[in-house]
């Protein structure tokens, strides 16, 4: 039986996430942004959570894990690189490890840049991935603790991965990811139809994610390094694929 998955808001505008086996009855927590909404989600579904899966550092994914371990008395995973800021963590994992929730391997896969010992974690059974701020729908993280050449590496290992991953990110900020995506790459049609479906989610106050990685490698100008029309629109036609990355990324920070 596949994994369950409930998604729901936590604080303005950071995703919380229940991952949960029926068989089992084991849920992981995907980050712990906020306390009382994760309750209500538990509240809402009857899954009692066993393990919070912490992606990175920050205080927007780390605020309820003290909270949570406390009520649930759950186990706290996290990177290794972050382990001192991760309030609560009782595990550490490593780039290329797997470990298992409910039987289920979990691939662990560093991705520094947003943060420099940043993890996505990748059930490839059930085909999902959590990636926490390292990509978003039509967007990337923002590079705070890492370099344009670190995070291009990183977004590399995660398309690598099947494109038909279902992907899970930290953030709703879709929408004005769409309009600078819409500003570098105006005359894509597969973007242009994602644009204005966001628009109609965003109006309805629905989440436009999750997301899958196909859908991603089609419309998101941070996966698109390759693309030729892309790189015309840039002005970088010979330019390595890891400069065209950087260049999106400088743009976006002052777009
Ligand atoms: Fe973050």
């Amino acid at each position: 039986m596949p994994l369950m998955v409930e998604q729901f808001m936590c604080r303005s505008d950071n995703f919380g996430v229940l991952l949960h086996d029926a068989a089992s009855g084991e849920t992981a927590v995907i980050d712990a942004p906020e306390e009382r909404p994760i309750l209500e989600a538990v509240e809402r579904t009857g899954w009692r959570p066993t393990v919070i899966l912490t992606t990175h550092h920050h205080p927007d994914h780390v605020e309820a894990n003290l909270a949570l371990k406390e009520r649930f008395g759950l186990e706290i995973v996290g990177p290794k690189a972050e382990a001192a800021k991760i309030p609560g963590i009782d595990r550490t994992v490593v780039d290329g490890e797997t470990f298992t929730f409910s039987g289920r391997p979990v691939h662990v896969i560093e991705t520094p840049g947003h943060t420099a010992g940043h993890v996505c974690y990748h059930l490839p059974e059930d085909r999902l991935l959590f990636v926490g701020d390292t990509l978003f729908a039509l967007g990337c993280g923002r590079l705070f603790e890492r370099g344009p050449a670190e995070m291009y590496a990183s977004l590399s290992k995660l398309v690598a991965l099947p494109l038909e991953t279902t992907v899970y990110c930290g953030h709703e900020y879709t929408l004005s990811n769409a309009r600078f995506a819409l500003s570098v790459d105006p005359t894509n049609s597969a973007l242009k139809e994602r644009a204005e479906e966001i628009e109609r989610l965003r109006e309805a106050g629905r989440p436009t994610l999750p997301t899958t990685l196909s859908l991603e490698m089609s419309t998101n100008p941070f996966l698109r390094w390759h693309d030729p029309v892309l790189r015309r629109n840039l002005g970088m036609e010979g330019a390595s694929d890891e400069a065209v990355f950087a260049e999106l990324r400088k743009r976006k920070d002052v777009f």
